[in-house]
């Protein structure tokens, strides 16, 4: 099987194409492939899309002026300026006031807004409206409702009540944004398009008569014939199988486990409708404008449902919004690891933090508010990783409405507070730092991530519910972090030859080319650590012939006889003087060419294999075929990333984060060091530190909690 570059990478994925390019099908080009390399990349370089470029770091918010009194607008903009504020989302929610009825657009206060905001020198980030529809809409059409797996309406009353597939919302939308493009295309505050918000962030899955009859066609479009979607799926199973198309239906709710293919497919359809209504939007406003154009996505834990990956060259400037998450174990982790999944949507050009909040969110079941000093960390974590905007969701704290108790830059308690302060002091930062702009990271060791992976290896009936994808991502990642290395993150695929080490955690969905990716990776002297249940099934969820780890058990130089998911709060301790324990998972490994580097040192599979290392070609190809406990995991990455030549940043650990942009061209490099814990640090460094505007040589101390961010000199101390 031919190796996918990366342009056909991405060329697979656009989404009207994807069915046309399963694996050993035609390989089908659309439009001129976005150039990908993780280093260096001329920000340019991005053919066939309207590249979205700042000459510095750019400090943004959502603003939503409808909700306040036009005296109120005036008091906003004049404090805007004084934060720095230079990048500002609006109309995103705006439909219901642009079109107050079928028959009447009323652009009155947006131009008074837009206008308003370029004479105080603030750019627009012009929402096309299209989020949530107005009652009039959903109470003359009540056919756009989305429809639950149960069957049942979700009704209007919140936000984004449509369904992905109906030709009625997509016809009336896109009125709505030729309209809105139309009038605003040429205004000279226009910096940049937002299209919809945070698609699919509440209605990725409707499961109405509309989209089962889009799910037949876009099954039409994938498999050509009836039989090629049975043998697919596994019909012969359960006396599923089907005698035409029409019999099929997505996967609503059953009483027993439905076809994982069936909801494996209607995971990617319902990915592909969302991203068409992106696309749709974009045309509709390129016909118009020539301002580049993004959606705000939701590169963060709870969002499952839509493949970034597809949908990245879709987009003239990747933009993000992040919120910490205090559901997980370390949500600073979590913010870093979104950030670099972030960058590598961008191709590792900067990209826009479209939103984060300035303190607690209003939609967890406690909303934590931030330490003093923690809205400087956590903005800083994306700028040290590629973002060059910083926008907060939202301007001024509402009043009413369901979210008067999310933070805001300008809260309820007004400009006399700390957020207000901390506010100033990033905004200070971001101006000190202009020739920040267009610089990128770059990393040693890649990890591969697959939103694929999370609707495969997550489906029902797995040997453990105790084991998720994201679960085992996000700990591989952890390692990592507090190893102090950088990390991209890739989707399976990806050229890989730049990275002295790749990390595979729990890819349970792999198909033969991607794998044949990271064989040929590691024959040619490539280093990889593989961790357990990867390389089990293909892009149809069919097992791998031949056993365990299937796609990769020649390059891991191991077989696995049978797994041995352990109970909840089950550890067994690993063999040997070093310590460390396993939980959730074990397998039966028999050595194939490999050999063990950790044996399991209690339990049923006492002495057998948990982590085993196997050289192959000219590379070392490691696998942990246990959940290893965090310690344990750490000092394994710590070795791995020792034998693959990997240099962790001086001074980097659990709580201290070290990261670099680089300059693309002349220009100083910058070091950013986040100093999460409660002592002060010292790092080597030689330049000038921006927060402070200090001069450092040789080391700079970061006290506790705070930030530094230093302008490197030249030459920097070895
Ligand atoms: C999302 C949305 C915003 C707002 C925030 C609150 O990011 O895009 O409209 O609801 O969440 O955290």
């Amino acid at each position: 099987m031919p190796r996918l570059c990366w342009w056909q990478f991405c060329a697979r994925s656009q989404a009207t194409d994807r069915v046309a390019l399963r694996e050993g099908a035609t390989m089908v080009q659309v439009g001129t492939p976005p150039v990908w390399s993780r280093r260096r990349v001329d920000p340019a370089e991005a053919p066939g899309r309207t590249p979205w470029r700042t000459d510095h770091p750019l400090l943004g918010c959502d603003y939503n002026p409808e909700q306040w009194p036009r005296e109120v607008w005036h008091e906003d903009v004049r404090l805007m300026r004084e934060a720095g504020v230079e990048l500002v989302a609006v109309n995103v929610f705006g439909w219901a006031e642009i079109q107050p009825a079928p028959d009447r657009l009323d652009f009155d206060r947006l131009d008074e807004v837009l206008d308003l905001l370029h004479e105080h020198g603030i750019g627009v980030n012009l929402g096309t409206g299209t989020a949530s529809p107005p009652p009039w809409l959903t109470t003359a059409y009540p056919e756009v409702l989305p429809v639950a797996e149960d069957g049942t309406t979700r009704w209007p009353g919140g936000r984004q009540a449509w369904c992905p597939s109906s030709p009625v919302f997509r016809e009336l939308s896109l009125a709505l944004v030729d309209a809105v493009a139309s009038r605003y295309g040429q205004h000279p505050g226009l910096r940049l398009w937002h299209v919809s918000n945070e698609l699919g962030g509440h209605n990725s899955l409707c499961y109405c008569d509309v989209s089962a009859e889009a799910f037949r066609r876009w099954l039409r479009a994938r498999y050509g014939d009836v039989a090629a979607l049975n043998e697919a799926w596994g019909t012969s199973f359960w006396s599923q199988r089907y005698g035409s198309f029409e019999e099929v239906l997505p996967p609503r709710l059953t009483l027993s486990t439905p076809n994982p293919g069936q909801a494996l497919d209607f995971h990617r359809f319902s990915s592909d409708e969302l991203l068409a209504q992106h696309r749709a939007e974009a045309a509709a406003i390129r016909a118009r404008s020539d301002v580049p154009v993004t959606t705000n996505l939701m590169v963060t834990a709870h969002q499952r449902d839509m493949d970034y990956w597809d949908w990245a060259p879709h987009l003239d400037v990747i933009a993000n919004d992040h919120y910490l998450d205090h559901r997980l174990a370390d949500p600073a982790a979590e913010l870093a690891f979104c950030a670099d999944l972030t960058r590598g949507l961008a191709q590792g050009r900067p990209w826009i933090l479209m939103e984060h909040s300035t303190g607690a969110v209003n939609w967890q079941p406690v909303n934590i508010a931030k330490q003093p000093g923690e809205l400087l960390r956590s903005s800083v974590a994306h700028l040290a990783r590629g973002a060059d905007a910083l926008c907060f969701f939202q301007w001024r704290a509402s009043r009413q409405g369901a979210e008067k108790f999310h933070s805001a830059m300008l809260p309820h308690a007004g400009t006399g507070s700390a957020t207000w302060r901390e506010v100033l002091e990033l905004g200070r930062i971001l101006r000190a730092l202009p020739d920040l702009a267009g610089t990128q990271v770059s990393a040693d060791v890649a990890l591969v991530f697959s939103y694929e992976n999370q609707w495969a290896a997550d489906a029902p009936n797995r040997p453990s519910e105790l084991v998720t994808h994201l679960q085992q991502v996000h700990q591989a990642y952890a390692a990592l972090r507090a190893a102090g290395v950088g990390v991209d993150v890739v989707p399976p695929g990806a050229p890989l030859e730049d990275y002295r080490l790749v990390v595979v955690p729990h890819l349970y969905l792999v198909r033969d080319t991607e794998a044949a990716v990271l064989q040929d990776y590691v024959a040619a002297g490539g280093h990889v650590l593989v961790t357990f249940f990867s390389g089990i099934v293909d892009e149809d969820d069919r097992v791998h012939p031949g056993g365990y780890p299937g796609a990769f058990r020649d390059l891991l130089g191991v077989g696995v006889e049978e797994v041995h998911p352990l109970p909840e709060g089950v550890t067994l301790r690993l063999a040997g003087g070093t310590g460390g324990t396993v939980r959730r998972w074990t397998e039966q490994v028999r050595l194939t060419g490999a050999r063990a580097h950790r044996l399991l040192g209690e339990g049923p599979l006492a002495g057998r294999p948990a982590v085993t290392v196997h050289e192959h070609g000219a590379g070392r190809a490691w696998y942990a075929a246990a959940d290893l406990d965090p310690e344990a995991q750490r000092a394994l990455v710590e070795e791995v990333l020792a034998g693959a030549g990997v240099q962790p940043e001086p001074g980097a650990g659990p709580l201290v984060e070290v990261v670099r942009r680089h300059a693309v061209g002349p220009g100083p490099d910058f070091l950013f060091v986040l100093n999460h814990g409660d002592r002060t640090v010292t790092v080597p460094a030689r330049g000038t530190e921006v927060c402070t505007g200090t001069a450092v040589d040789p080391t700079l101390e970061v006290p506790a909690g705070a930030v530094r961010i230093v302008r490197l000199a030249d030459e920097e101390p070895s």
